[in-house]
């Protein structure tokens, strides 16, 4: 059970509404409509739930090739992104492009504002992902707030809004994090179609995906594209995630 709104003082639009999950770390709940919401993490938390899905594929990516060329599909508040860039300074491998999608434009526009050291209404819950990426990593906290504000301002890490601009042409990632919402909030988006397509486009020869969700289309999708689907339990006791490779 996700307790709720412990930041009383951070004022959000009325279809958001902040959480604190059971390891201490922020989530965000988004009201689609009245009848429909979701939690965008586990309630057990966000934070471990971010580094026992994403992480792994990116330190196979270390072991496997020199150009770690990241997709993270749902941008989210961010933990995916300030992960992997603490994650990359810990391991003194450079990440050589971060392309994050987001389809809500405020979400995007409040991370956007903190990289620029712009008012953001979310600055509190960057900096409390930052500070546990830097304690979990042993980096500072400084170091991967500079490293990543230098890729956006280089272009190495740039902000996209929907995934499916990710169809307009081809492209080589070799780490493909898919943290969307569930199929119930958006189907298209995880319709064996779009992944056979999304998934054809965008992976390089050699390209680790990963994702809290395991279903049947999503791994039909990876077959396809000749992925290998490795045996991965899900988070806190949920029966599988997906981790994949080829
Ligand atoms: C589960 S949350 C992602 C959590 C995020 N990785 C984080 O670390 O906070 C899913 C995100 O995907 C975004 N999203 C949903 N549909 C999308 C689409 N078609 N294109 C891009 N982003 C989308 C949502 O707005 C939401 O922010």
């Amino acid at each position: 059970m996700v307790k709720m709104q412990t930041f009383p003082h951070i004022k959000l639009p009325n279809d958001f509404k902040l959480v604190l999950t059971g390891d201490g770390s922020p989530s965000l709940q988004f009201f689609a409509t009245d009848q429909l919401d979701e939690v965008m993490h586990h309630s057990a938390g966000a934070f471990s739930e971010s580094l026992y899905i994403y992480q792994e594929s990116l330190e196979l990516a270390f072991s496997k090739t020199d150009s770690i060329q990241i997709l993270s599909a749902g941008l989210g508040i961010g933990y995916n992104e300030i992960l992997s860039v603490a994650h990359s300074l810990q391991k003194n491998r450079p990440i050589s492009s971060l392309h994050s999608y987001e389809v809500i434009p405020y979400l995007k526009n409040q991370f956007i504002n903190w990289l620029s050291e712009k008012p953001s209404d979310l600055t509190e819950v960057y900096q409390k992902i930052l500070q546990m990426s830097a304690d979990h990593y042993g980096v500072e906290s400084t170091r991967i707030y500079d490293q990543i504000k230098a890729l956006y301002e280089t272009k190495s890490f740039m902000l996209h809004d929907s995934i499916t601009e990710a169809l307009e042409k081809s492209q080589e990632r070799t780490v493909i994090f898919y943290d969307m919402y569930s199929n119930k909030m958006n189907s298209t988006i995880w319709s064996e179609e779009f992944l056979t397509d999304l998934i054809g486009k965008c992976a390089a020869s050699s390209c680790v995906l990963s994702t809290y969700a395991a279903t049947g289309t999503l791994k039909r999708a990876l077959r396809t594209n000749e992925f290998q689907i490795l045996d991965k339990p899900g988070y806190s006791g949920k029966r599988q995630s997906t981790l994949a490779t080829k």
